[in-house]
């Protein structure tokens, strides 16, 4: 531990000269006269040590897709912050320091955590959270009802589609031969509100007071939202998310009974309404036995341990990232991309009711309160 927090003070510092590198590469040429041949070799050193941090940067920019402008926005963000080592930044600081010197997880990442393949350093690592910790929570439950008459109405609506990703996300061929799926048994579907960058207009319009719950009442959402419905006796495999810095809401809505969820070491018997958040990071996966669709409404946040800044810096990256992938996406011949796959499963389902088949009882309460608030109005 105590080498590798020598090795990223040093690179810090490094990063610290690396503004006025450019200037010590051009020093060193016109002082090359007046040195001795020690003095040539410790400034060549010198140099070579900067090139390489340009180097590893420039491939940190790459890894990103940065364009020059978005390069000069972080530049000075590592140089105004990271640089000079403020507080509300550390996070961010480390992480940096261990993709600069090839570091891929923190030392103290927790086992159940290691198959996830971005661990930003110093960011509370629970399976579960404690909701205790998260007021804003019961004030999403207490929309529940809202959130669940919205739901239902979007029976006989088009939307939800299949849940599918490319070929490094599973073994498992879809029989229709549109991507890869994450469950072993049973089906999957999704209806989506935001992904990858992207918000799904149609879909949104048909859920506005949902829509208007994640945008005020979540505190930094990820902008990924979506409703996520499982037939009986489906089982999602073990899987880790692709990072920890965000963290999953869950809003299990129908057909909850007999619906599991292990993450890490815990596994948590859903309840309808209850809403929970839990750490994707970690390796998680999911058990439907139940005889009704189970959904569940699912929102990312930012971790709440990360500051407003490091906030700023991750999503400039990620939106960098997201931006150039979506359009290389468009170019690649075999569709193995999540832009492609989404777009293709979009009108696989034949039938729109099929989520609510088995859920009879709820139906016909939805039914009897519909045509009671008719009768109000029309009263
Ligand atoms: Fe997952």
């Amino acid at each position: 531990m105590e080498d590798i927090a020598k090795q990223q003070q040093n690179q810090i510092s490094q990063v610290e000269e690396n503004n006025s590198a450019e200037k010590k590469v051009q020093n060193t040429d016109q002082d090359n006269h007046q040195s001795d041949d020690d003095e040539d070799s410790s400034k060549k050193e010198v140099s070579e040590k900067d090139k390489m941090i340009y180097q590893k940067l420039d491939d940190f920019y790459n890894d990103y897709y940065l364009t020059d402008f978005q390069k000069f926005a972080v530049a000075k963000f590592l140089r105004e912050n990271v640089a000079v080592g403020k507080p509300s930044v550390t996070r961010i600081r480390e992480w940096l320091m261990n993709k600069l010197n090839g570091v891929n997880k923190p030392a103290d990442c927790p086992a159940q955590q290691r198959g996830c393949p971005e661990v930003i350093p110093g960011l509370r690592a629970y399976p579960f959270w404690d909701s205790e910790n998260l007021p804003w929570i019961q004030k999403i439950q207490d929309n529940y009802e809202i959130i669940k008459q919205e739901l239902l109405s979007l029976r006989n609506q088009k939307g939800f589609q299949p849940y599918r990703g490319p070929s490094w996300t599973s073994d498992i061929k879809a029989k229709d031969g549109v991507g890869r799926k994450s469950n072993d048994s049973g089906d999957w579907n999704v209806f989506y509100l935001f992904l990858h960058n992207i918000k799904f207009e149609e879909n949104c319009k048909k859920v506005p007071k949902t829509i208007e719950i994640i945008e005020n009442i979540f505190p930094r959402h990820y902008h990924h939202a979506f409703f996520s419905a499982v037939t009986p006796g489906t089982h999602i495999m073990k899987h880790h998310g692709p990072t920890n810095k965000k963290l999953r809401f869950h809003m299990p809505i129908l057909g909850v009974k007999n619906s599991r969820l292990r993450a890490g070491d815990i596994t948590l018997n859903q309840e309808e309404g209850k809403c929970y958040v839990f750490d994707d990071s970690f390796e998680h996966e999911a058990w439907h036995d139940g005889d009704e669709t189970r959904i569940v409404l699912i929102i990312d946040i930012w971790h709440p341990d990360l500051s407003s800044e490091e906030v700023k810096f991750l999503s400039l990256l990620q939106n960098a990232k997201m931006r150039a992938e979506k359009i290389i996406s468009e170019q690649d011949a075999a569709n193995d991309n999540f832009y492609k796959i989404i777009e293709m499963s979009k009108d696989l389902l034949d039938s729109n009711d099929w989520w609510t088949n088995n859920n009879k009882e709820t139906l016909q309460q939805f039914e009897s309160q519909k045509s009671e608030e008719k009768n109000t109005i029309s009263s």
